[in-house]
């Protein structure tokens, strides 16, 4: 099998991941944060651990106010639907949202009146600041980027657009589900105020683990209650971060294996994850513009492990479909849950392949995918 559907989710996961997950379940499977015992505190270690491996790789300085989710969705929805919006209140985005930017922003749009701006922020490397600057008013509460796109894997300039938010008092709000553990993001340089991304992703680690960072000063309403180990006297959540927003019993193993996927990141290199990936999108790029009929979009130069394309008229999902059961090569077809990133690039009636990299793909699966795809398109063309 050659899995080239990394933007979905990493696979496989380093060795030490699994060896964390199963230490966390068979050794120390106990509540973190509930009980004063010896395997409570255990786990509970692992977890104010992996708040500190957390906030010092993101450049943030206070550990406390990492907050544990189970995916990026929920961080994302926690940030926009626990934000104080009133009625007539803008955010400023992009047309390259994932859903999960874009449905609970339209969700506060029908139930608070907020206004969204949603710049087409265009194909190429090239992002025209002064175009995007323009759509900001006096009543812009927010601006939330997606750092790299799930669909052309564009990059955005963080640092220039937080500078920009920093320099009007405007909350900033990044989705790094396609960088974190790839790029490397400062919240303190970069003027971040809120950072939410996957475990499962760049990190390395599994599934049912996602983040929000909330910068200091910024006051988000729970979308949960409930227990928190803390101030159980108290009928209101209690105020304080992390616990604020993180009810219930955390997922342990998750976070001890999020710990090591960070780890292994870290051990592997941020610079030595991009220069690889790097290398895999060029050949897979060069190796697609020599097959007659195949379109490929996004940037030329400097773009995420990303790279969606379409075969002339024929529709994605078959393309996934015959890439799948005849090569065994997993791919994502369709509209990766971000129509107007499709509407913007001019792909929303078929989708596109995606074909994903990441840290552990190899050359010769690269040039397999490429063989594949030309022998699809000689059966269809001839
Ligand atoms: N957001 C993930 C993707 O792009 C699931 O496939």
């Amino acid at each position: 099998m050659i899995y080239l559907d990394q933007a979905a989710s990493s696979f496989p996961k380093p060795p030490e991941v699994v060896q964390a997950m199963t230490e966390a379940i068979t050794e120390y499977g106990a509540n973190p944060g509930r009980g004063g015992h010896a395997l409570s505190k255990r786990a509970d270690d692992t977890i104010r651990r992996t708040r500190e491996q957390l906030a010092a790789f993101f450049g943030f300085d206070l550990p406390d106010r990492v907050c544990f989710t189970s995916n990026a969705t929920s961080a994302l929805n926690q940030a926009i639907k626990g934000f104080p919006f009133v009625e007539g209140d803008h955010v400023l985005t992009t047309s390259f949202e994932h859903n999960s930017v874009r449905r609970p922003l339209e969700y506060m749009k029908k139930t608070t009146g907020i206004v969204i701006d949603y710049v087409n922020t265009g194909e190429s490397e090239w992002f025209d600041l002064e175009a995007f600057k323009s759509n900001i008013t006096d009543q812009t509460k927010m601006i939330v980027i997606t750092h790299g796109s799930n669909l052309t894997g564009k990059k955005l300039p963080l640092d220039v657009i937080g500078a920009v938010a920093r320099q009007k008092q405007i909350p900033f709000l990044v989705d790094a589900s396609q960088t974190a553990g790839v790029l490397p993001i400062h919240m303190k340089e970069m003027n971040i105020d809120m950072l939410a991304f996957p475990g499962h992703k760049g990190l390395l680690g599994p599934q049912g683990t996602g983040v929000l960072i909330v910068g200091e000063g910024i006051e988000l309403t729970p979308l949960h209650h409930g227990g928190t180990g803390s101030r159980s006297e108290l009928i209101d959540q209690p105020d304080l971060l992390p616990e604020r927003l993180e009810s219930g019993t955390l997922n342990t193993p998750g976070i001890a294996g999020l710990l090591a996927g960070l780890e292994a990141v870290k051990r592997m290199g941020l610079d030595t994850i991009s220069e690889h990936e790097d290398r895999l999108v060029s050949q897979l790029i060069n190796g697609l513009k020599k097959i007659d009929f195949v379109h490929i979009y996004g940037p030329e130069h400097d773009r995420l492990g990303v790279v969606p394309f379409t075969i002339a008229g024929i529709d994605s999902q078959e393309i996934a479909i015959i890439l799948d059961q005849h090569y065994n090569i997993a791919v994502r077809a369709g509209l990766h849950c971000t129509p107007l990133g499709h509407e913007s690039i001019g792909t929303i009636e078929h989708g596109t392949v995606r074909l994903s990299v990441g840290p552990y793909n190899t050359k010769e699966e690269i040039e397999k995918v490429i063989r594949a795809i030309a022998q699809i398109v000689e059966g269809y063309f001839g």
